[in-house]
């Protein structure tokens, strides 16, 4: 019969029970996603042709799919992260997973790195990079232990290592997997060359790697005033290397790769990350999933292996004036240009842009043309369309900004201090990142309600709210509304929110006004749920 009119009719005269969104039940804060699975070896494309297909194919496929707006679908009821093979949390406490980030001032100085593994001369160089244009070659040192040593350009000590140990080090406190390393002073006659050692030759071909090849290198490498060169160390990954992953799609014969590539929160939101530090490098090709554990009954662990194109490198050159601006292949801008007959403006165009990245660049040879001024958070591009990065949403971006704003300035200085740079390059380098971070941090702090860390005291649901706290304004002048769904307006008092008796599920919807607005802003949802003999609780969070 008439059912529906039936409900209708009651459900408006005794007031209907509030939608269910969230189940009660403990927070995910661990993806199991590493189970058992088969060992397997890929067969990664050139990294021109999969440029090419990121370029091309791939937003077209992103256009025709109409994924945009997706969200990520590997977030908690918190609309957090939990753990697994592609991010780890380092600052979580697990007593108190959903509480304030935890400080890494101390652990921020070796990130990935166990001093353990410093390497032990002298070194044999068992062959060169199998790809890359920074010079270096893989060697083992005297225990045997196997490492990717980089080196820097003629005349610019630490352009190459220097950055690539400070972006490590960020990247580790950021939660990326990334791997150890150290800078070290190596002198020429603590390398031997392996009669074995090969490198990749024009057209890669495999060719021997010869003490002539190693001399010719270092001629053209920075070196120390007593003759050495300063080199990063990058300790071998652990565990057999499977290839690199793609940020598109996933792997079927990885049981634990569940999740598209493009659709996960942590590698999207290592957009906001790479934005921060200008790693424009971020192609498959730096990328490296090392299989660990017994064959077919080990896992995954998917690693950041180069964050090294950071700063103002890219592939140890300085990057040109119109990197990070734009794409290097952007089909639609051709296309564009073509029909207009070339009249769209970049804001690059004219040699006046061109002048400043050149005095850039000759100003701060260790750092390469990077700078905080034109730095623009939502119009930063990396070199390729990233297929992760282009489906960000404001909640993705609002997560990867906290992981930036988690760095404390003692973490960045100390951080910056592991790079072993001039007095004035270090303060430099930590002023453009700083300045970087807060861009960051306004411009996608504003785009949701920045209130976060709930928890609740009694018959009192309190939070943080990240945009005072950051010091970005406000603090005085900033009120809080707040309403129960269903039922009405609730108090707020110093970022509290006396909670009504619920009786069961229960929606506390929160906005803020900031000073000199009138409008609230976006709101954030916190679910609870209250029952006979437990402590109310939170459930879920809507962003
Ligand atoms: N720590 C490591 N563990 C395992 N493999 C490594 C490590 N470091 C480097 N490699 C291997 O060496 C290759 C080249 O290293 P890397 O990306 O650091 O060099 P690069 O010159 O910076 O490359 P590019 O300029 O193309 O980014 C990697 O693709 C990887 O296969
Ligand atoms: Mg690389």
């Amino acid at each position: 019969m008439k059912l529906r009119p039936l409900l209708l009719a009651s459900c408006l005269a005794l007031g209907c029970a509030q939608p269910v969104r969230f189940a009660d039940r403990a927070i995910l804060w661990r993806d199991p996603d590493e189970g058992p699975t088969p060992f397997f070896k890929r067969h990664n494309p050139s990294i021109n042709w999969s440029g090419a297909r990121d370029a091309i194919f791939l937003p077209a496929d992103h256009f025709f799919g109409a994924d945009y707006f997706h969200e990520a679908d590997n977030v908690n009821a918190l609309d957090e992260l939990p753990d697994s093979s592609w991010w780890q949390d380092r600052r979580r406490d697990p007593a108190a997973p959903a509480a304030r980030p935890r400080a890494l001032t101390d652990e921020i100085v070796n990130g990935a790195f166990h001093p353990e593994d410093q390497p032990v001369p002298p070194f044999t160089i068992v062959n060169g990079k199998p790809i890359g244009a920074t010079p270096g070659f893989i060697v083992e040192d005297s225990r045997h232990q196997r490492y990717a040593f980089k080196l820097d350009p003629k005349g610019r000590k630490g352009f190459v290592t220097s950055t690539e140990l400070v972006a490590s080090r960020l990247g580790w406190a950021a939660g990326y997997l990334v791997p150890g390393e150290t800078l070290l002073d190596v002198r020429r006659d603590q390398l031997e060359v392996s009669p074995n050692a090969h490198a990749k030759g024009p057209l890669g071909k495999r060719v021997p790697f010869t003490r002539g090849d190693l001399d010719a290198m270092l001629s053209r490498c920075a070196d120390n005033a007593d003759g050495s060169y300063r080199a990063i160390a990058s300790v071998w990954i652990p565990g057999r290397s499977v290839g690199w992953f793609h940020y598109f799609g996933r792997d079927r014969r990885d049981l634990n790769d569940r999740i598209l590539h493009e659709d996960r929160r942590d590698l999207r939101g290592f957009g906001v990350w790479a934005a921060w530090v200008n790693d424009i490098d971020v192609f498959d090709n730096n990328t490296l999933d090392s299989y660990v554990g017994e064959p077919d009954r080990g896992h995954i662990l998917h690693y950041q292996q180069d964050v090294g194109g950071s700063f103002g490198n890219f592939a140890a050159a300085p990057a040109a004036y119109w990197m990070s601006e734009e794409i290097a292949l952007s089909p639609v801008r051709i296309i564009g240009s073509f029909l207009t007959l070339g009249a769209l403006p970049r804001r690059w165009d004219g040699q006046r842009w061109r002048d400043r990245v050149e005095a850039l660049d000759a100003r701060w040879p260790e750092l390469g043309p990077f700078e905080a001024e034109r730095f623009e958070p939502r119009a930063w591009r990396p070199m390729l369309d990233n297929p992760a990065f282009v489906r960000q949403t404001k909640r993705d971006r609002y997560w990867g900004a906290k992981l930036v704003l988690a760095v404390s300035a003692p973490e960045l200085r100390a951080a910056v201090g592991t790079g072993r740079y001039s007095t004035g390059t270090s303060e430099r380098l930590f002023d453009v990142l700083w300045r970087r971070r807060e861009k960051i941090g306004r411009a996608y702090l504003s785009e949701v309600a920045p209130l976060d860390y709930f928890r609740v005291r009694a018959d009192r649901l309190c939070f943080d709210d990240l945009w005072v706290d950051q010091g970005f304004g406000g603090d005085g002048g900033t009120t809080y509304v707040a309403r129960e769904r269903g039922a009405g307006q609730v108090v707020v008092d110093h970022r509290c929110v006396t909670l009504p008796p619920s009786g069961g599920y229960q929606v506390i919807e929160l906005r803020v006004i900031r000073p000199g607005e009138r409008k609230p802003g976006p709101a954030v949802r916190v679910h609870l749920v209250e029952d006979a003999g437990q402590p109310r609780r939170i459930v879920g969070i809507e962003r």
